[in-house]
């Protein structure tokens, strides 16, 4: 079975979908990161952010995979582990960039289908999963919350880790990159018609995970 976690970045996806695959014993695929690879192969290559056709061939030579050997998976770029430096900053804002490039989208697209096709029991995260590449999934889930709340989440994460950090900086962020990613034209962020949308702002982790796994279960 196919479990398709979207939605907006401070949701708690990441680690709510890689839990429920801790507890199923399913296979977890973060798409995030091959769009933050992508961007950061951009940025080591200084492609102007704004040209679809430099970051195409780009993401074409980009060689990304997955090391399944490791759970959670690994990232590779091109045989480098690139996992611990896809979270800063500057990665980030250049995945938004990526994503919204028709050729990066298909060529991804297919390799998340081919993904599937050899791990049929997977818990899969990101912007599309329900909508654009598993529309058969059998269980599809949105993860949403207020921007107020996302970005609180995302400053107490990043001060816990002792970086200084100011809330409007990341708020005005965190709405930015929202806004690319809705309002693309190629598979825009959306909940699919048959996915269950659930507003994690008054939810811990813990209770959002307990909800999709009581599911999961009615569902087997
Ligand atoms: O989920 P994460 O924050 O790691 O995603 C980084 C960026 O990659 C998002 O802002 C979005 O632009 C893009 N993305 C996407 N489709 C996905 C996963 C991520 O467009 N399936």
């Amino acid at each position: 079975m196919i479990i398709t976690i979207d939605g907006p970045a401070g949701t708690g996806k990441s680690t709510v979908a890689q839990t429920i695959a801790e507890r199923l014993g399913f296979d977890f695929l973060d798409t995030g990161a091959m769009y933050r690879a992508i961007g950061l192969e951009a940025l080591r290559r200084q492609a102007d952010l704004e040209n679809h056709r430099e970051l195409a061939f780009i993401a074409r030579h980009a060689g990304i995979e997955f090391d399944w050997g490791h759970r959670p998976p690994i990232v590779l770029l091109k045989g480098e582990p690139v996992g611990h430096l896809l979270r800063g900053a500057e990665a980030t804002r250049a995945a938004s960039f990526v994503a919204v490039v028709p050729e990066i989208r298909d060529i991804l697209v297919r390799e998340q289908q081919r993904i599937g096709r050899n791990r049929p029991n997977l818990v899969t995260e990101g912007r599309d999963q329900g909508t654009v590449v598993f529309p058969e999934a059998g269980l599809k889930f949105f993860l949403d919350a207020t921007a107020a709340e996302r970005a609180r989440r995302r400053v107490a994460q990043l001060r816990a880790r002792g970086e200084i950090v100011d809330y409007q900086e990341i708020l005005a962020q965190i709405e930015e990159r929202d806004t690319r990613d809705r309002s693309r034209k190629v598979a825009p962020m959306k909940p699919a018609d048959d996915a269950r949308v659930i507003d994690t702002t008054a939810l811990t982790q813990q209770q959002v995970v307990e909800l999709i796994i009581s599911a999961a279960q009615g569902h087997q």
